[in-house]
C-alpha cells in the first residue's frame, strides 16, 4: 500500500531533506529489504542530513569490515551515543588504544573459561526456568535471565538487587541511544532534558555497582572466574595496571553489548521453534538423545548440532543486531559508488542474510540448510555473519553459542512451548527486540 513513506510498489521514497528518512523510521526492515530488492548488493541512502549507502552483499561487506576497513572510522552516531553510558571500551573505541584492550579482553572468552562459564550459565538458568509456569512473556523472561548471566560471568555477582538495578540502568541507557538515532542529532550537552536527568542517573547506578565491586576485589585480594578478576590482574606492556574506570568501561561495555543480543537471539529461536512443530520435535529428540535428563555441560555443545543450526536459522532470519555503520574517512568508491568523507556506510546484517542471490528460499525458516552449509566452502565468506567480521568481530561469539545452546538445551529438556493469540511484533532497536514481548505458554514435558 502507498504511504508517504512507500510507494504503491514497496519502495522507500526520498522524499525532500529528510530522504529515506521516513521510511527508515517507520518500518527500518522493510526498508532495508526494498532498498537491497530495488538495488541490489548496494544501495544509496540519504537519511536526513546523512547521506551514503547501505550494503547487503557478502563480497562489499567483506571490503568494509575486512579488507578495506582502514578506509572507514566505527564513530556513527550510534556508537558515539553508545559511549555515553559505556565510557570508552573496545565497543566505542579504536587504533592503538583499541587494539591494547582487546588483546587483554579475548582471553576472557578462551576455551578454558568458557567451560567453567558453563557451569555458572546452567545453575543460573535451571533455578530461573523453576519458576515458569502457565502463560509467560518469554522476551522479557530472555531478557532477564541472560543479564543475570552476564551478571554473574563479567562481575561475579549474584545479588539480585545489582542485577535489578544494572538492567534497569542499561535500559536507560539503550533508550537514550535510541531516541537520538531516531531524532539523529543531539541538543546541546547543557540543555537539561528528562532523558538527559535519566542517563546521569543511570551511569551513577552503572558506576556504583562497578566501582563497589572493582574496589572490594582490589582492597581484599579476593579472585573469582569472572572478567572483573581477570581485568584486575591483567597489565599493560609497561607492567601497570588497568586504571579503574577503564576495568569499569570494558565490564559495563561487555555487559551491555552481551546481554540484550543474547537474549534476543534466543526469543526469536523460541518464536520460530513454537511457528515450526517439526523443528522443535527433532530439537527435543536431539537433547533427550544427547542429555537425557542431565544438566548440559561444555563438553555437550558439538553433538547439540541440530540445536546450533536452529539458533544459526533463526540469528540467519532475525539478526540480534540488525545493522551497523561505519564512516568513510577519504574519498573512494565502493561497488561503483563514489563516497565522501564522512558518508556513511549501512551494513545491513538482515538484508543480507535474506539476499536472494546467495541464499536459496531465502524467507524460509529452515535449519536443516545449514548441513549442507557446514561444509568448508559451501556457503561465500561474510554472506552470514551475525557476529560482524574482520578485526572488529564480536568478541563474545563463542560465549553466545555456549549461553543459548545451553540455554535452549535445558528449555527443550523442560517445555513445550506454544505462541499464544497475542502478536509478535518486531521492534529494531539497537537490536532486535519485541515491541509486544513474547507471550506463550509453557507447557512442562
Ligand atoms: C547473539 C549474540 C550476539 C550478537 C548477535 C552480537 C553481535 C555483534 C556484532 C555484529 C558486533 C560487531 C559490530 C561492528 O562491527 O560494528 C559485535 C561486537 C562486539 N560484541 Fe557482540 N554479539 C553478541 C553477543 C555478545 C556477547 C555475549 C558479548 C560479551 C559478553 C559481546 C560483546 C561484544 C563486544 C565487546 C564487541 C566489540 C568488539 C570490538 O570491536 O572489538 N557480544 N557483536
Amino acid at each position: 500500500m502507498a504511504s508517504l513513506a512507500y510507494t504503491s510498489t514497496g519502495s522507500p521514497r526520498r522524499l525532500p531533506f529528510v530522504g529515506h528518512g521516513l521510511a527508515m523510521r517507520e518500518d527500518p526492515l522493510r526498508c532495508v529489504l526494498a532498498l537491497s530488492r530495488d538495488h541490489g548488493g548496494i544501495a544509496p541512502v540519504h537519511i536526513g542530513p546523512v547521506r551514503g549507502v547501505m550494503i547487503a552483499d557478502p563480497e562489499l561487506i567483506g571490503e568494509v569490515l575486512v579488507r578495506q576497513q582502514d578506509r572507514y572510522t566505527r564513530k556513527t552516531i550510534v556508537y558515539e551515543a553508545m559511549a555515553r553510558f559505556l565510557g570508552r571500551g573496545i565497543l566505542t573505541t579504536e587504533g592503538p588504544d583499541w587494539r591494547t584492550h582487546r588483546r587483554i579482553v579475548q582471553p576472557g572468552f578462551h576455551k578454558k573459561r568458557l567451560a567453567s562459564f558453563a557451569d555458572a550459565i546452567v545453575d543460573i538458568t535451571r533455578g530461573d526456568l523453576a519458576s515458569w509456569q502457565g502463560e509467560v512473556d518469554v522476551s522479557a523472561l530472555m531478557m532477564r535471565l541472560t543479564l543475570r548471566v552476564v551478571s554473574e560471568v563479567m562481575l561475579g555477582t549474584r545479588t539480585e538487587a545489582d542485577a535489578e538495578a544494572i538492567g534497569r540502568a542499561i535500559d536507560v541507557g539503550q533508550r537514550y541511544t535510541e531516541a537520538l538515532i531516531v531524532g539523529g542529532f543531539e541538543l546541546p550537552k547543557f540543555v537539561p532534558t528528562r532523558r538527559r536527568r535519566e542517563l546521569a542517573r543511570a551511569i551513577e547506578t552503572l558506576d556504583r555497582v562497578a566501582y563497589t565491586i572493582i574496589d572490594e576485589r582490589r582492597r581484599s585480594g579476593e579472585r573469582g572466574d569472572d572478567v572483573t578478576s581477570m581485568l584486575l590482574d591483567a597489565r599493560y606492556e609497561d607492567g601497570s595496571e588497568l586504571p579503574r574506570q577503564r576495568i569499569r568501561d570494558e565490564l559495563i561495555t561487555l555487559m551491555v553489548a552481551g546481554h540484550e543480543t543474547t537474549s534476543n537471539a534466543l526469543s526469536w529461536t523460541l518464536m520460530r521453534l513454537s511457528q515450526h512443530p517439526d523443528v522443535a520435535r527433532r530439537l527435543r529428540a536431539e537433547v533427550d538423545e544427547v542429555l537425557g535428563e542431565r544438566a548440559p555441560t561444555f563438553e555437550d555443545l558439538p553433538a547439540l548440532r541440530y540445536t546450533r543450526w536452529v539458533l544459526d536459522e533463526a540469528m540467519r532470519l532475525h539478526p540480534p543486531a540488525t545493522t551497523t555503520g561505519r564512516i568513510a574517512l577519504e574519498p573512494h568508491t565502493l561497488g561503483g559508488h563514489a563516497l565522501d568523507e564522512g558518508d556513511l556506510v549501512l551494513i545491513s546484517f538482515y538484508a543480507l542474510h535474506r539476499n536472494p542471490t546467495v541464499w536459496d528460499n531465502p524467507e524460509g525458516f529452515d535449519p536443516d540448510r545449514w548441513e549442507a552449509l557446514s561444509e568448508p566452502g559451501a556457503l561465500p565468506r561474510f554472506a552470514f555473519a551475525p557476529f560482524g567480521a574482520g578485526t572488529r568481530k564480536c568478541v563474545g561469539e563463542a560465549f553466545a553459542y555456549l549461553e543459548a545452546i545451553l540455554i535452549l538445551a535445558m528449555i527443550a529438556q523442560r517445555f513445550e512451548l506454544q505462541l499464544t493469540s497475542r502478536p509478535v511484533v518486531p521492534s529494531p532497536q539497537i537490536t532486535l527486540g519485541m515491541a509486544e514481548g513474547l507471550w506463550m505458554s509453557a507447557r512442562p514435558r
